[in-house]
């Protein structure tokens, strides 16, 4: 069935793609209004042969409802959503083609002659703090052909606010101005500010809107879903009237009456997700950097509506545009590894500012770490993910790190390096002060010294650095201390416990090291950095005798390996801490055994059916840091390599989560993602599109 399915897609592939390039992998899981860590819908990809009776998901795994019905001249169908269980049975549309950019998901679907799109649009765009805040993501259903009388109608359940079993829900509709907003949220919604339940926000509301228009009037209702779906089923509109809320059964319905069409006409509904207080920075509320221009729900949402066409003329721009650049960079396959990854790196953010001021002069960033624990601005995280933001827009390294410096900064974090994170649960950036968070010296204050240099180059503006130079120079008085005889520590892939001496670890010190002396000119610092380099490299501390590779952890380790991607921000920022020999030596390494036997239990086979795992004792690679490696051999067969051994783990049918960056790529149970899912590191994956330089798909180039 599968099998059949991708052959129809292929032939519809190679239809479409006369016009316009299509991609016709089917992803693990297709983003469908994916905003910000509450906003985060998905529908799995073996769920979208059956996309009319298929519940998308957050990103979590929760069912969520999300249903379209179309009525054409007075037949109802499904078009999404709709169990075929249920108490109201429709014939369902027929799936032709499901595809996905970097911005937008669509599905293509027919029922008699006519046929239909729905596209799931959420905008990408960095630069533009005002689209980029907003918490909402656009559904377009367009009909295609004629007939006398076309309604579409869609609804969200109660389960969006999260507490699935709780039938305690209250909502709100607001039509003012032809623009009718359901809000729903939990009744005792007060006492639950920044509380989570299964990672969904308990605060807030879940908001459905659409706009009437000239030629279609919105209606609406709410109440048990069988009620609310057999009103648009039996007369084509709903009554206007909100039925008493049906716990888990209850939904909120909006429907558009087009009346007769001739050709094609689209209608759009927002979907979204609204915290007024969204974050709490240090005891203080922030809300989304659009509630500076639009204070209400309602407001905010009507320019949500009003700027799908710029919206959706810039997507296409930067859908096109990343095709192009990564396709040229390292082929289709990276083009759509990037694809599935844009929105999710964007999905993991709140860009906001204070929600008493106001002030569009105080925007910080805030990123959540899914999956692994849900920290707050993990330093860990945002260093994996930066290669996108030095692509699209690296003012984020500010925006994300700003918060941090600021605390540390304050002198409220003692300990003499980098803090983990500023917070062990999002929306909570409420600091360590018992000082005690996740201990991971070098990594952290690496990754910082590193990440400010990037700022500094990507933007050629090192004023923002310039202000924390003392509270750098600490930092990088540690890495001088201990950045070559490392005490035993966790480095940023605890799941692998932790290691005295790892020479990765070792990498990141000294070339934090480099990138401290540069950025400030202090020389003494990119010489000591040298030195451990040559310690390092030259000397063989950290290689096995034969000089082939780099050991996991040194010395006297010539078996064990790991693999070095802290090597990518020394050649992306042309800091030449270590010499082009130790790039030479990781490439060969890594790409001269290649086992693609499924019997990869001889020790000398690096390489397993998905790609090199992290280090010799693990079966599990990482996505990000294999993109970074990737990137730091350069075009060519290796790096292609790498690339092609992701997309085969993206593509594998095997697993249905939001993109994992953890999977297993060799071993018995291959090809399988582990624990991590929509994880906002997937922003690594631009390793390689940086070599095009910073801000080569930022506003200004799109
Ligand atoms: C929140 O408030 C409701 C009443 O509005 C109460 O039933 C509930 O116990 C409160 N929860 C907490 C955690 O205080
Ligand atoms: C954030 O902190 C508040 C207390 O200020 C707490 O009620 C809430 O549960 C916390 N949120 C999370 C997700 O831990
Ligand atoms: C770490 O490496 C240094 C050599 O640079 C060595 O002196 C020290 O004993 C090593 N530490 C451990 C725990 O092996």
């Amino acid at each position: 069935m599968l099998y059949i399915f991708h052959l129809l897609s292929h032939l519809l592939y190679s239809l479409f793609s006369l016009q316009c390039p299509r991609s016709p992998t089917t992803p693990p899981s297709y983003p469908l209004a994916v905003r910000n860590p509450y906003l985060s819908a998905w529908l799995p990809g073996d769920r979208v042969q059956h996309l009319p009776s298929a519940s998308p998901q957050f990103w979590t795994g929760q069912e969520l409802t999300w249903s379209v019905i179309v009525r054409v001249d007075g037949q109802a169908y499904s078009l999404m959503g709709v169990d075929e269980h249920g108490d109201v049975q429709l014939p369902a549309a027929v799936v032709q083609h499901a595809d996905f950019t970097a911005t937008q998901s669509t599905f293509r679907l027919s029922t008699g002659r006519l046929s239909w799109t729905l596209a799931f649009l959420s905008p990408v765009s960095p630069a533009n703090h005002l689209r980029q805040s907003l918490p909402f993501s656009y559904l377009t259903v367009t009909v295609h052909g004629s007939a006398n009388e076309i309604q579409i109608y869609t609804d969200i359940d109660g389960r969006w606010t999260g507490r699935a079993g709780d039938s305690d829900r209250a909502l709100h509709y607001n039509d003012r101005d032809a623009l009718a907003v359901y809000s729903l949220f939990l009744k005792n919604r007060d006492n639950l500010t920044y509380a989570e339940d299964s990672d969904m926000a308990l605060w807030g509301e879940a908001v459905l809107a659409a706009r009437s228009s000239a030629g279609s009037t919105v209606s609406f209702a709410s109440g048990p879903v069988t009620a609310v779906r057999t009103q648009f089923v039996a007369g084509g509109r709903l009554t206007d009237t909100d039925l008493p809320w049906a716990g888990d059964e209850g939904v909120v319905g909006l429907a558009h009456d087009l009346g007769a069409v001739k050709g094609s006409r689209s209608v759009t509904f927002a979907v979204g997700y609204v915290r007024e207080k969204a974050i709490n920075y240090l005891g203080e509320a922030y809300t989304g950097y659009y509630r500076a221009r639009y204070p209400s729900t309602a407001e905010a949402v009507a320019f949500f509506l009003d700027d799908y066409d710029e919206a959706r003329s810039e997507a296409k721009r930067l859908d096109e545009q990343l095709a192009r650049k990564a396709t040229a960079a390292a082929g289709s396959k990276y083009a759509e590894i990037l694809a599935l990854s844009t929105r999710q790196a964007y999905g993991g953010i709140d860009l906001t500012i204070p929600e008493a001021t106001r002030d569009t002069n105080d925007v910080l960033a805030f990123i959540k770490e899914l999956s692994s624990d849900g920290n707050i601005n993990t330093v860990d995280v945002i260093m994996p993910a930066f290669p996108i933001y030095y692509v699209l827009d690296p003012e984020y390294i500010r925006l994300l790190l700003e918060p941090v410096l600021r605390y540390l900064a304050a002198g409220r974090w003692r300990h003499p390096y980098v803090i983990h994170d500023l917070g062990a649960h999002y929306p909570n950036a409420t600091g360590h002060d018992d000082q005690n968070a996740e201990p991971m010296p070098v990594e952290e204050s690496g990754n910082l010294l590193i990440l400010v240099l990037a700022h500094a180059r990507a933007t050629g503006d090192p004023h923002w650095a310039w202000q924390y130079t003392d509270l750098l120079r600490r930092y990088a008085d540690y890495l001088v201390a201990n950045g070559l005889n490392i005490p035993f520590q966790l480095s940023s892939n605890d799941a692998a416990g932790p290691l005295a001496n790892e020479t990765n670890l070792a990498i990141k010190a000294a070339v934090g090291l480099r990138a401290f002396g540069t950025l400030f000119g202090e020389e003494k610092y990119s010489r000591i950095a040298s030195q451990y380099a040559r310690s390092l490299f030259d000397h063989g501390l950290a290689t096995d005798p034969s000089h082939s590779h780099f050991v996991l952890q040194y010395p006297h380790k010539p078996a064990s390996w790991k693999i070095p991607y802290n090597l990518y921000p020394d050649v992306l920022l042309g800091l030449h801490t270590f010499p082009p020999d130790a790039y030479r030596m990781t490439r060969d390494f890594f790409s001269s055994s290649s086992s693609s036997s499924s019997s990869s239990s001889s020790s000398s086979a690096v390489r397993g059916p998905y790609g090199v795992p992290l280090d010799h004792r693990q079966d599990w690679a990482k996505s990000d840091w294999n993109m970074w490696l990737a990137a730091t051999f350069g075009p060519g067969d290796a790096q292609t390599q790498f690339v092609d051994d992701l997309w085969s783990f993206m593509t594998n049918g095997k697993h249905s989560w939001p993109f994992s960056d953890r999977y297993l790529a060799r071993g018995r149970r291959a090809g399988l993602p582990v624990l991590c899912r929509a994880r906002p590191t997937v922003g690594g994956h631009f390793a390689i599109l940086a070599w095009d330089g910073p801000g080569s798909l930022s506003h200004k180039e799109l």
